[in-house]
This record gives C-alpha cells, structure tokens and sequence, in this order.
C-alpha cells in the first residue's frame, strides 16, 4: 500500500487579517453609501462552520444538485479536460470535490490537488484529509485569495494540463465587474489548454430562491450576522449584531439574492481598526453578499469574454444547477 503523502500548506494571505485587506475593504465598503460587506470575510471558523451547516439544509438545493452533477459526469470531465493537476478555488472543505477526484483517480490521471481557499484552519483540515484518502497525491494547500493571488498557482510541466475547479457557485457572490476581473485574472495565469469546471446555480422561481437563503432554523441568518462578529473581533468594532434584521430578497431585475442587515435603530458604529466611525439611519442596510443566479446563455458569453470556450454545461435533471467545463483558447 502507497504511504499518504503528508500535505504541504502556502501561506499568501497575511495571517492577521486585521492588518491587511480587511481594514481597506471596511473602509471601502463602510466608509460611503450604499454600505457593503465583501463576502470573503463571512468565513472566519464559525463562519465555515455555519456555511457547513448551510450545505445540509434542507432548503439550501444548490450543494446536492452540484454533487449529482459531479456524480453524473465526473468521468466525461476527467477526460474532456486531459489534466493531471486540478487546482480548486474557494475549496472549503473540498467535500464535493471528491467525486471529481475519485473520477480521476478511477483513470489513474491525477498528480497533484491544489485547493486553495482564505479559510486556513479549514482548508488545512481538508488538506490532511485528502492527503489520506488519495494516497500518491500532491496536495499543495494555498491559503490565499483567489481575487489576489492567481499568478501563483503552480505551473504546469511540459505537456501537462491543468482543470480549476470553482464550485457551489461562489462565482455569484463577486459583483458583475469582479466576475469579469476574475475571469480575465484567471485566464492570464493558465494557458491554452487548460480547463475551468465552474458551478453557478441557475435562475428559477423566487420562492425556492428566497428559502434557500431564509431557512427555517436561522442558519443562514446566523451565517451573515457572523460578518459583524468578525468586524468586532478583528477591528474593536461596536456592532450590536442584535440590533439588525436580516433582509434577504430576490432582486428580479439583477437576477441576484441579495442579503442584508437592516439597522432596527439608529446607530452610531465605532470601528478603530479601520479608524472609521459610521452612522446609521433607523432602517439602513448594510449589503453583505449578493448571490447571483445565471442563465446558460450569459455564463456561455461572460466565459467567451475572458477567452475561455465552453465544451459542455452540465446540469442536474431538475435544472437546478449548472457545471460548464471550458477550454482557454
Ligand atoms: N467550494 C465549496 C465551498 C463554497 S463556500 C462548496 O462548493 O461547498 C466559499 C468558499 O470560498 C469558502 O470556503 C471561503 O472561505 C472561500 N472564499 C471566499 N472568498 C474567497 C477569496 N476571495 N479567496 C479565496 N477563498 C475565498
Ligand atoms: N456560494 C454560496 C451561495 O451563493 C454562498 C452562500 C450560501 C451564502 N448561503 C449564503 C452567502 C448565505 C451568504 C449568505 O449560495
């Protein structure tokens, strides 16, 4: 029996989040109106842990149709995309994961696993667990940022190709004009080749929408206002995280869930680590996350934008959730 290969971890992201990007974004996004939140500070450890607890729900559909998309056609990617390294962005707990590397296991293809997430406690966690279910794997853990540091992924080895995986449809939660930047960020750092497998949960009817970001047991509420503990933590902010009501709605005309804490009364905010003070208006909203939702048509083009050509979209038969493997050209 091959001996698991022990796991090797990159640190590209400052370890103390309160000295680094965290204080720019709560100025940029506190600091003018509309007041927002960027989404890669939900998931400090109880914000992974709440964000697991979210993918058991069951009204949160995205995470077991993505996993039937996987299941269905792990095979067909494995072979459409010829990679021997598969680098995951936004890995979490690379759960899903493992039915895409179980495929290329099966084909005896895969040399090395790159999951690469903000999250470092769990993301190590995930590491040392597929360093022992994959035993002759190279996992090579990046704690990094996937908005920052694509220029670092590993390269590829004469003849080699590489697939990024970007799954549970965390590709909705950037702005349109980060998505582009993404996109484009992205295909500067592969090579004409190289594959994406990119989930992104698809336009329907609002009231499953509006369920699968308003359980019944609060999660997902608990989820958002974790964002605030952490601007506590981090910063020796003041929030109340009490004295907010969570508002999420489909936002029809942008085709996107919006999720927001709404102030249940005015409110003066002190946020020393950003050297901030902001006041709120009984009744104001701070934006914390957008989850867009697509339709096969603007995924095909905003891919074909950044240069990447798409080779099939799967779906689940429901028609829930869609998986587009491409090929950069
Ligand atoms: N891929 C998993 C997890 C999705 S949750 C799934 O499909 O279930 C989103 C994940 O992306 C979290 O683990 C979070 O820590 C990570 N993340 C969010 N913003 C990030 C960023 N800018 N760079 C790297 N990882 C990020
Ligand atoms: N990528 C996930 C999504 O957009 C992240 C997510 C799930 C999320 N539930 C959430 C983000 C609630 C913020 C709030 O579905």
């Amino acid at each position: 029996m091959t001996e698991p290969t022990a796991p090797t971890v990159s640190v590209l992201i400052d370890p103390d989040w309160a000295s680094g990007s965290l204080v720019d974004d709560v100025r940029r996004g506190l600091g003018s109106r509309p007041l927002r939140l960027p989404p890669k500070w939900l998931y400090d450890d109880e914000g992974s842990r709440l964000f697991d607890e979210i993918t058991r729900l069951p009204e949160y559909y995205p995470t077991e149709a993505e996993r039937a998309v996987l299941a269905a056609h792990a095979g067909d990617v494995v072979a459409a995309s010829g990679a021997t390294t598969v680098v995951e962005l936004g890995s979490g707990t690379s759960d899903k994961t493992r039915t895409l590397l179980d495929a290329f296991a099966a084909a005896d293809r895969l040399r090395r696993f790159v999951p690469v997430d903000v999250s470092e406690q769990t993301l190590r966690d995930a590491a040392d667990m597929l360093a022992e279910r994959y035993p002759g794997l190279a996992v090579e853990a990046v704690v990094g940022d996937f908005t920052l540091h694509l220029q670092h992924l590993p390269a590829n080895e004469p003849g080699e190709r590489r697939l990024v995986a970007f799954l549970g449809g965390t590709i909705g939660n950037l702005y349109v004009e980060e998505r582009a930047a993404f996109l484009g960020a992205l295909a500067d750092s592969l090579e004409p080749g190289d594959s994406l497998l990119l989930g992104t949960d698809l336009v329907k009817p609002a009231d499953r929408l509006v369920a699968a970001y308003h359980d019944s047991q609060g999660i997902t509420e608990q989820f958002v206002r974790n964002s605030l503990v952490v601007l506590n933590r981090e910063l020796g902010a003041d929030f109340d995280p009490g004295a907010f009501s969570y508002v999420p709605f489909w936002d029809g005309g942008l085709e996107r869930m919006d999720l927001r804490l709404r102030a249940d009364t005015p409110q003066h905010v002190r946020i020393p680590g950003a050297d901030l003070e902001v006041d709120l208006g009984l009744g104001e909203e701070i934006q914390v996350e957008i989850s867009s939702k697509f339709r096969p048509a603007g995924i095909r083009d905003e891919l074909a934008a950044a240069g990447f050509e798409t080779v099939e979209l799967y779906t689940d038969p429901a028609g829930d959730f869609g998986v587009t493997l491409a090929r950069l050209t």
